[in-house]
């Protein structure tokens, strides 16, 4: 029996202890699943995703690159960032709502990083926050468990270092980089994270965090292994230019079907097939427009 609040049409909120007691049932328990996770950025998508059983919701910082047409995650401010989360917050109901913390809201001294996390819980209702890295924020991490912040972390592929890796590449390829990759999550346990990210790794690499950790492990590029999968949602609609990375799957072409839309709209509308009388108002029986208009001077 859970103790997850129940909604009272059968299904569950997502909590963090539901998270992580998700790890810990027998491979056939019936409620062994993997975690559903993808990331949104505004009201209507995130209900979407809510209602469509989605169960956790992060405000990724990649709303810099797929929303906001930035080159990368770096140059997201604290408060686009939590006007966003609070978007999405009023479109989900059951979800856990998890904010990415933006590059440079933590990476200074520890009591401003707190009182930057503090801001997503008190003013745009998120229910955990993301950060990257991983032995270098096991204090950072402790700081916020202890301020009742629930923490996921985000460890491999972390795209915030993006300068200091020298491109977006697999991590953890070599012998001594996977060595480093597990202390680095083992760390990120250790600080009390409730679950970790963990991105374009080796599956291998990523099968081994996942047998190693008790906290669940969140793929992505990480293979099928981990204890739950997250894409960004863009990559999974179609609404992004370029080239996709390879563990993104499109499964739905929205780029084509907005365009087409688009161009159909204006081909009616320079047609004069749109509007239609059934899309215009009437002026109600007996009522005539006046031809002549006299301005009073
Ligand atoms: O910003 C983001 O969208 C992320 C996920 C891809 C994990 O960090």
């Amino acid at each position: 029996m859970s103790n997850v609040p129940n909604l009272g049409d059968g299904q569950e909120k997502m909590t963090v202890p539901e998270l992580v007691q998700r790890k810990t049932l027998a491979a056939d328990s019936p409620n062994k699943k993997k975690i559903t996770c993808l990331t949104a950025y505004d009201y209507p998508t995130a209900r979407l995703l809510d209602e469509a059983g989605v169960e956790v919701v992060l405000v990724g910082d990649s709303l810099a690159m797929v929303m906001l047409g930035q080159d990368s995650t770096l140059a997201l401010t604290l408060d686009e960032s939590l006007h966003h989360t609070k978007s999405v917050r009023r479109g989900v109901k059951r979800a856990l709502v998890v904010a990415d913390m933006p590059y440079g809201s933590y990476h200074g001294e520890l009591p401003r990083a707190v009182d930057n996390a503090l801001r997503y819980m008190k003013e745009a209702g998120a229910e955990a926050v993301k950060v990257e890295g991983g032995e270098r924020r096991l204090e950072l991490i402790t700081r916020l468990t202890e301020a009742e912040i629930p923490v996921m972390g985000h460890v491999g592929l972390t795209p915030q270092s993006v300068n200091a890796l020298g491109g977006y590449r697999v991590q953890g390829k070599t012998p001594g980089a996977a060595e480093q990759l597990l202390r680095d999550a083992r760390a990120v346990e250790a600080g009390g994270a409730f679950a970790v990210v963990l991105e374009a790794i080796p599956r291998e690499l990523a099968a081994e965090i996942t047998a190693t950790l008790r906290i669940p492990t969140i793929g992505i590029g990480a293979g099928p292994d981990c204890d739950g999968q997250i894409l960004v949602l863009h990559d999974l609609l179609g609404l992004t230019f370029g080239e996709p990375p390879k563990f993104a799957r499109r499964y739905a072409d929205l780029g084509r079907i907005i365009s087409e839309a688009a161009r159909e709209y204006c081909s009616d509308v320079q047609s004069g097939r749109f509007p239609a009388d059934r899309e215009s108002y009437h002026l109600p029986a007996g009522v005539k427009v006046r031809k002549t208009i006299s301005i009073a001077r």
